[in-house]
């Protein structure tokens, strides 16, 4: 028996999602999203999709791709800030980076899958596609272990209230009017359930008062009072130098981290 295999993709997904930031840690089924699978041309799949319409949903099975190592411990986004065996989790960072998602399908148009909501970044390369048959693959009955004990503290309502302080809101109106960049709902659901200092999470300290959360290409800065968060500044992610660097056109909002440095110039380091 061969101890390895080579996989190659069969194709590519086109999301709105950028940075893994923006893809929640599994898909939201609430959002209104289109995502399209892009099949590769000369394979015969489109005679493989046949009878696949009528599914309502297809596991993408996928590779993470932007992840070059893994961890036999793993820090998981939601709960406390407590290591679990990567195995007992769905975390990216694993020895063969797999992951699986059932997506919603919505359409098959040649070799293009018009697909729901789903956590890949895009340009993720998809390896297969298996229908989901709900007799064989849904057991909701089925007790989890740590994750039932962090969602029955989850659905507590959120702990901590808030807020965004005149600079950070102004900031933040100017990156959606003038970018269309609006990171400030998904930041205000991340702080309002557990701002502490997490590296998973990417929050850090900056000297006694402030903390920074890590938002894909940006970064929030705040306070924290008791049970109240008070944004206080948001920050492009990037350093100007970095950001003008020839090949780096291919950092996310890279024109509008840009734009950002010249309205709100970086701060020299001592200042932080
Ligand atoms: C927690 S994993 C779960 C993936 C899948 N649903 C599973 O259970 O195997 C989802 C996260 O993977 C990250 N991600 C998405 N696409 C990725 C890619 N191509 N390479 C590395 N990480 C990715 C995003 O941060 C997203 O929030």
């Amino acid at each position: 028996m061969s101890s390895s295999l080579t996989l190659r993709p069969i194709g590519l997904i086109r999301t709105q999602k950028q940075v893994k930031f923006q893809a929640g840690h599994q898909p939201s089924e609430t959002a209104e999203e289109r995502n399209i699978l892009e099949l590769f041309p000369d394979c015969n799949y489109e005679l493989a999709l046949r009878d696949l319409a009528g599914f309502e949903r297809v596991w993408l099975i996928w590779w993470f791709h932007r992840n070059p190592t893994w961890r036999p411990l793993v820090l998981p986004p939601r709960g406390p800030a407590q290591r679990r065996g990567v195995f007992a989790t769905r975390s990216p960072h694993r020895p063969n980076p797999l992951g699986m998602t059932p997506v919603r399908l919505l359409g098959i148009e040649g070799r293009r899958l018009i697909l729901g909501p789903c956590d890949l970044v895009d340009g993720t390369p998809v390896f297969d596609l298996k229908p989901y048959i709900p007799a064989y693959d849904a057991f909701p009955e089925t007790a989890a272990g740590w994750i039932d004990e962090v969602d029955a503290q989850l659905r507590q309502p959120a702990r901590f209230v808030v807020s965004l302080a005149a600079h950070a809101t102004m900031q933040a109106q100017w990156l959606r009017e003038n970018w269309n960049i609006d990171f400030i709902p998904r930041l205000g659901e991340l702080l309002a359930r557990d701002p502490s200092v997490h590296r998973t999470r990417r929050i850090t300290r900056r000297g006694p008062e402030l903390r920074v959360i890590g938002c894909g290409a940006w970064r929030a800065v705040f306070r924290v009072e008791g049970e109240t968060v008070e944004v206080v500044a948001l920050e492009a992610g990037y350093p100007l130098r970095f950001l003008t660097r020839e090949n780096h056109e291919e950092v996310p909002d890279r024109d509008a981290q840009m734009a950002f440095l010249e309205r709100w110039p970086e701060r020299p380091a001592a200042a932080e």
